[in-house]
């Protein structure tokens, strides 16, 4: 195929050249914002008097043919060009000849490219959101099934203080809502039009940029030619949120994979998602899990990838930016997938809550409300933490509980230990009597289920 611009050369490119200087093996993804936006452009250029009304048509019809064939199946991606613009171009002369030429007047694919990859992140970011949510109305779901489920809490991985399996999974809630604020602050800043901006100084054509913004659904223009060009910040942006997005699937992995395992067993995986092994029978793994865990690293690495593409590029558009788009891309549909198997993952989970609550009866987490117990009959609070610290190491040799000691060795320690201390550290009490706003007493997990469904409202 002769190169749209082999009039300045004498010679042909070499293949290897030409291959290596290809994107259309990645950009193809964007056929259908290429097509939407030539066609803003098109009629853009029509209404102001640049295009005549009859090649006007001529695209029109030419370019939703090149659509409904690509989408049929009808044409097929020509892996020899040099990207998606260059290939949905030279079809359209192909097709409608003249015409099709002057369809990138006032225009560069510098700007071209900037445009559609904007517009196909915007959609693709709408996904993620919408799987966000999904996976939240999941998570709520299953807290509001376990509000009187009780937990140890943990800090240091040692057991800490009870709550609710509800205020455990409400903490993900938070995460994964303030994921999808992130991504709509990104995508309010990103949605302003580079179309008109050309190849960097913008055109002597008097072309309306303001309507082929507005065509294409934007908020506005960009108001610099040259950083409308030059600009990904966007990319950097979102692949960024969705680097957050992935720590968040990354813990909640983690404590899957910790839960599934015999040492706690707090939550049973559906057999659906998870595997076996090829030698050990016994074994049920959480793979879905760990693989969500470790393609973690690989949207940390595009992130990375992207930032160091754009640190030391002069402006305006330098080839290196043909490098953003397999790393937003990967980014995406990485967190698209991540996202599309946890949902049903926790959707089908099972947790096991008597062995919850065994594991919240050991390990003293009820120490803080036995000290507490002390100080509201006024012992100073560091005096009653002594005093709860020397009862636990007497507990620990001894191989008993808290609840399990008498009222008779309690008082041996304090006159102000009275029988009606075993009701204050029970396990439903220390976790009833937390009455502070966001804690993980009963009238706070009510509240803060009520907060996500009017955030996923
Ligand atoms: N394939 C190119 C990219 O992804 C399109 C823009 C090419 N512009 C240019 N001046 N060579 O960045």
């Amino acid at each position: 195929m002769e190169k749209m611009w082999a009039g300045r050369f004498e010679k042909k490119s070499e293949k290897i050249a030409d291959d290596f200087n290809s994107s259309i093996r990645f950009d193809k993804k964007m056929y259908k914002e290429d097509i939407r936006g030539s066609l803003a452009h098109a009629t853009m250029l029509m209404k102001t008097g640049i295009l005549t009304e009859d090649d006007y048509q001529k695209i029109v019809d030419g370019l939703g043919g090149i659509l409904s064939d690509l989408n049929g199946g009808a044409l097929c991606f020509d892996e020899n060009a040099e990207d998606i613009h260059m290939f949905i171009e030279s079809e359209l002369t192909k097709r409608i000849g003249d015409a099709g030429k002057r369809l990138h007047t006032a225009r560069s694919r510098n700007d071209q490219v900037a445009v559609d990859l904007r517009l196909y992140m915007r959609e693709q970011t709408e996904e993620v959101i919408a799987l966000l949510k999904s996976l939240i109305r999941v998570t709520l779901e299953k807290a509001k099934e376990n509000t009187q489920t009780i937990m140890p809490g943990y800090t240091h991985l040692q057991r800490a203080q009870p709550i609710t399996f509800a205020q455990h999974l409400l903490a993900y809630c938070m995460m994964l809502l303030r994921d999808v604020g992130r991504l709509q602050d990104a995508l309010k800043r990103m949605n302003y039009s580079p179309l008109g901006s050309c190849a960097l100084a913008g055109t002597t054509y008097p072309i309306d940029r303001d309507m082929t913004a507005k065509a294409l659904g934007f908020d506005g223009v960009c108001m610099n030619s040259v950083d409308g060009v030059s600009d990904r910040d966007y990319c950097v942006e979102l692949e960024s949120a969705f680097a957050l997005v992935m720590t968040h699937l990354s813990r909640f992995s983690e404590e899957i994979i910790l839960w599934s395992s015999w040492e706690f067993k707090f939550v049973e995986l559906d057999d659906s998602y998870t595997t076996g092994s090829s030698i050990m029978p016994q074994k049920k793994n959480p793979d879905m899990a760990e693989l969500v865990r470790g393609k973690t690293g690989r949207v940390y690495g595009d992130l990375m990838g992207t930032l160091t593409v754009l640190k030391g590029i002069p402006l305006a558009y330098n080839k290196d930016m043909q490098e953003d788009k397999e790393a937003v891309f990967d980014s995406v549909e990485t967190v698209k997938l991540c996202l599309g198997i946890f949902i049903p993952m926790i959707e089908t989970m099972t947790p096991l809550k008597e062995n919850m609550y065994a594991a919240a009866k050991k390990g003293f987490i009820n120490a803080t409300d036995l000290a507490d117990y002390l100080t509201k009959k006024g012992m100073p609070f560091r005096s009653a933490y002594k005093t709860v610290g020397e009862i636990v190491g007497y507990c620990i040799k001894k191989g008993i509980t808290l609840d399990e000691m008498s009222i008779e060795e309690y008082k041996s320690r304090s006159e102000l230990f009275e029988a009606d201390l075993y009701g204050e550290i029970s396990l439903e009490t220390c976790v009833g009597k937390r009455i502070s706003k966001g804690s993980t007493g009963y009238q706070s997990v009510a509240e803060q289920i009520a907060y996500v469904e009017e955030c996923l409202q």
